[in-house]
């Protein structure tokens, strides 16, 4: 006969004459013990040995139980203090007793809780009267602790009391016990050869014959098989990549261009004025690096005409001081509407005659307070769209067109104010859980005074949304910071599908 090699050693370590547990042989033959009782499920089967199945429990001590086992359990502690005060002859003050015995916090109610049911005395009126007899050397639930503690043997139902009060979790598990048959020695006596098992079939083997001769392993569909956790992209870069098929399906292109870039492009050219809070301290971060001085000088002075004095015959400016140096400064940028102006100006290089539609996702910084709906750096889904006779409509029309292919079907719309967009709104979503209105992003028609010195002449609508709200919206993030940063939650990173 030949056999396995685990299987021929599982055989040569077990008796005929009595049972030995799958744990005993697996130290033994020094394998494993899953490796074992697959070994004798695969003997059974050939008629090599008889497996005895037997439930055991075991009982494993919680950290109350051993701060008990050390001093004492709190009923116990109580009724040694009444004793030693007497209250055995007459009944004695609980606070006191409490006091002496050192008992605090949950101990105090544990100690009522069990004192009488146990019939070391009574309570009465904040009274403790002790029964003299009661012997708290042999309290029951006290051994039971300590003989478990030493690995020994304790009835079901002191156990049962014992998991009430949570001093034991008690587990359960099977124990296998494998007895050879007569067949096992038989094999045994005329020698048993092994056979390497093998787990799959190839050309060679089905050329040279050899497949008559070699043992195959068995499927074994119910092992436990090991995660593999292999490397995978991240659902906001996955999610990233799927916005940006949905655009270019929409007929958008990408736009590409600096995290770090002059203020003018972040803020001059949208029509910001150059004592906007936001430009000063409020949530910008600015960078100590030499200023960018290659500006388009046409387009600087437009920018700056457009702010002093405004636009068009009734235009207005500011009124508010604008210099150039101030223009020139390097920052994050905090909203990737600066690629935006650099395509639309023409100066990224790419070709604008209307109609256009271009679009970028790609990462923002702000110095806002890091909270479940706010990072310092998230990615922007920035987008304009360029043509004759913009509306409205159009602006919602394209968000409901964009939303709809990620399920997201509540848009709602709330009029807004940005010093670059007339009119402007504010878009929410609702979340999926929570049911709460989530913002999701802003947008507007470029005002006159952003267009005209960019030399563009006819409409143009545009937008920046939160790619990591919209990620809350299709998955159910309640908190930012479970997709990002050192607090992420690596399952769910591991198991969130993204659709596609
Ligand atoms: N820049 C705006 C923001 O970051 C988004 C926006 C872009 C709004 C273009 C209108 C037009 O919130």
């Amino acid at each position: 006969m030949r056999l396995p090699e685990t299987q021929l050693a599982v055989l040569e370590a077990a008796s005929a004459t009595e049972s030995t547990a799958v744990d005993r042989l697996a130290s033994e033959i020094d394998r494993k013990p899953e490796a074992v009782t697959r070994a004798a499920f695969d003997l059974r089967d050939d008629g090599l040995v008889t497996i005895a199945e037997r439930t055991e429990t075991t009982a494993e001590l919680t950290d109350e139980a051993h701060t008990y086992l050390a001093e004492g359990l709190p009923e116990v502690r109580l009724y040694r203090a009444a004793i030693s005060a007497g209250a055995d002859d007459s009944p004695t003050e609980l606070g006191q007793l409490i006091g002496a015995a050192g008992l605090g916090g949950p101990a105090v109610d544990i100690a009522l809780a069990n004192f009488a049911r146990k019939g070391y005395g009574e309570i009465d009126s904040g009274e403790v009267s002790a029964d003299p007899d009661s012997d708290p050397d042999s309290d029951p639930e006290a051994a039971a602790l300590a003989t478990l503690a030493d690995g020994g043997e304790v009835d079901a139902e002191l156990r049962n009391q014992l998991e009430r009060r949570d001093l034991i979790v008690q587990r359960e598990h099977t124990v296998r016990e494998i007895t050879l048959t007569d067949a096992a020695v038989d094999a045994l006596m005329e020698g048993i050869e092994t056979t390497e098992t093998v787990d799959r079939l190839t050309p060679e083997m089905l050329t040279s014959g050899e497949w008559q001769d070699v043992n195959f392993t068995e499927y074994n569909v119910e092992a436990d098989a090991p995660a593999v956790e292999g490397g995978r992209k991240h659902i906001l870069r996955q999610t990233a990549d799927r916005v940006k098929d949905v655009l270019v399906g929409m007929g958008f292109k990408e736009m590409d261009g600096p995290h770090a870039d002059a203020d003018f492009w972040i803020n001059d050219c949208l029509f910001m004025p150059q004592d906007h809070p936001a430009r000063t301290h409020w949530d910008r971060f600015a960078l100590d690096v030499p200023p960018i001085q290659e500006l388009p000088d046409q387009l600087v002075d437009r920018v700056e005409s457009a702010h002093r004095d405004g636009v068009g015959e009734d235009g207005d400016g500011y009124h508010s001081p604008w210099s150039r140096d101030f223009a020139e400064a390097v920052a994050l940028r905090g909203h990737t509407t600066s690629l935006s102006m650099r395509y639309l100006s023409g100066f990224a290089g790419a070709d604008i005659e209307p109609p256009k539609r271009y679009f970028s996702v790609e990462k923002v910084y702000r110095n806002d307070t890091l909270d479940p709906t706010h990072l310092l750096e998230f990615f922007q889904i920035e987008g304009w769209v360029m043509a004759d006779e913009l509306s409205a409509r159009d602006l919602m029309g394209t968000f409901e067109e964009f939303y709809s292919q990620f399920g997201i079907t509540d848009l709602e719309f709330k009029p807004h104010y940005n010093p670059y967009t007339e009119p402007s709104f504010e878009l929410f979503g609702t979340h999926p859980t929570t049911g709460e209105i989530v913002e999701i992003g802003n947008s507007g028609i470029f005002r006159p005074e952003v267009l005209e010195p960019l030399g563009v002449d006819c409409d143009v609508m545009a937008w920046g949304l939160a790619l990591e709200r919209l990620l809350m919206l299709m998955y159910g993030f309640e908190d930012i910071r479970d997709v990002h940063g050192t607090l992420c939650d690596l399952e769910l990173l591991r198991e969130t599908e993204v659709i596609s």
